[in-house]
């Protein structure tokens, strides 16, 4: 009889693979960033905040524009042309134009921003992002007296996005931001995650992150930025006040009219998968609640 080799070690104490890739990838980019000269600081990192996996964070998904399945932005989101990349910065600024990536990213200083990300749908990653505060970018474009808001746009190709044949949104993809929310420290233009360019699915070249509201404020691929005395059009918001509002701060007292928001899904093998709460303003709360003083946050979702 053959014999049986025993251990008090079953499959769960394995460790993930993908916390193990995590850590790999964690160290070298930030030796990347280093290598780079770029200034690596860890800015708003939070001790319990474990990063997803490379794979969680670029397998998983919403990218409309290649797709409704969370599988389908990875699937051919590489068919979107990402170099050469400009961008129309106008309406009420100092400087109009259209700008290259490359002299959007002049005089930016690229950080690392490990933030909670936590969709409308109830399901949460943690994100090593790269990037520079958009407070900086508009600084040097010059915000008019005036302006009151920030209104963003994705690219709109239909030969490169297979997801726009399909009137899910109204296309382009739109968002906007009012303009004490885009000014605020906490709010980036990423560039990279875990110190590589961004990849396509996740919003190349260049995307927008507002760690405290609803991840689809984050508008990907942005082509467009327009400073505007009127509240912007915002596609979600527009395709259903009733269930996405302008503001769509993460509020777990706030349910969507179809689920709870009290809690939610960490994708992902580490150490704190599984459900947990949600906190209010996704954690970012002492940082960000002065904006929404005086603001009855159930009626102004
Ligand atoms: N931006 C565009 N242009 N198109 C989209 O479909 N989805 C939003 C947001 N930005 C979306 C977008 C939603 S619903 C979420 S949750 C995040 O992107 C997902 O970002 P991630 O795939 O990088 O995690």
């Amino acid at each position: 009889m053959a014999r049986r080799y025993t251990s008090d070690l079953g499959w769960n104490d394995v460790t993930p693979k993908s916390v193990f890739l995590n850590r790999r990838q964690l160290i070298a980019g930030s030796g990347a960033m280093i290598g780079a000269g770029l200034a690596g600081s860890v800015v708003h990192a939070q001790g319990d905040l474990e990063p997803n996996s490379w794979e969680d964070i670029t397998t998983y998904n919403n990218f409309y524009e290649f797709g409704t399945r969370k599988e389908d932005p990875a699937r051919f989101a590489s068919m979107l042309t990402t170099q050469p990349w400009s961008i129309v910065i106008d309406g009420m600024v100092d400087n109009p134009g259209t700008y290259s990536f490359e002299q959007i990213l002049e005089g930016m200083t690229i950080e690392e921003r490990i933030y909670r990300f936590r969709c409308v749908e109830a399901w949460s990653m943690v994100i090593p992002w790269n990037g520079f505060e958009l407070a900086d970018l508009l600084a040097r474009v010059g915000v008019q007296e005036g302006a009151r808001y920030v209104a963003f746009e994705t690219a709109f190709r239909p030969d490169e996005m297979p997801g726009v044949r399909l009137p899910v949104l109204d296309w382009p993809y739109r968002e906007g931001l009012r303009l004490d929310e885009a000014m605020h420290p906490l709010t980036i233009m990423a560039t990279g995650i875990y110190g590589e360019a961004m990849p396509n699915q996740n919003g190349a070249p260049i995307r927008l992150v507002v760690p405290w509201k609803y991840g689809f404020k984050s508008i990907k691929s942005i082509v467009r930025i327009t400073l505007t005395d009127t509240e912007p059009y915002a596609s979600w918001n527009a395709a259903q006040p009733d269930e996405y509002g302008f503001y769509s701060n993460v509020n777990p007292n706030v349910d969507h009219p179809r689920w709870s928001q009290a809690t939610e899904r960490r994708i992902g093998g580490g150490l704190f998968a599984g459900r947990v709460p949600t906190l209010m303003f996704n954690g970012y709360e002492q940082e960000v609640a002065s904006l929404y003083e005086g603001m009855d946050l159930s009626v102004s979702f």
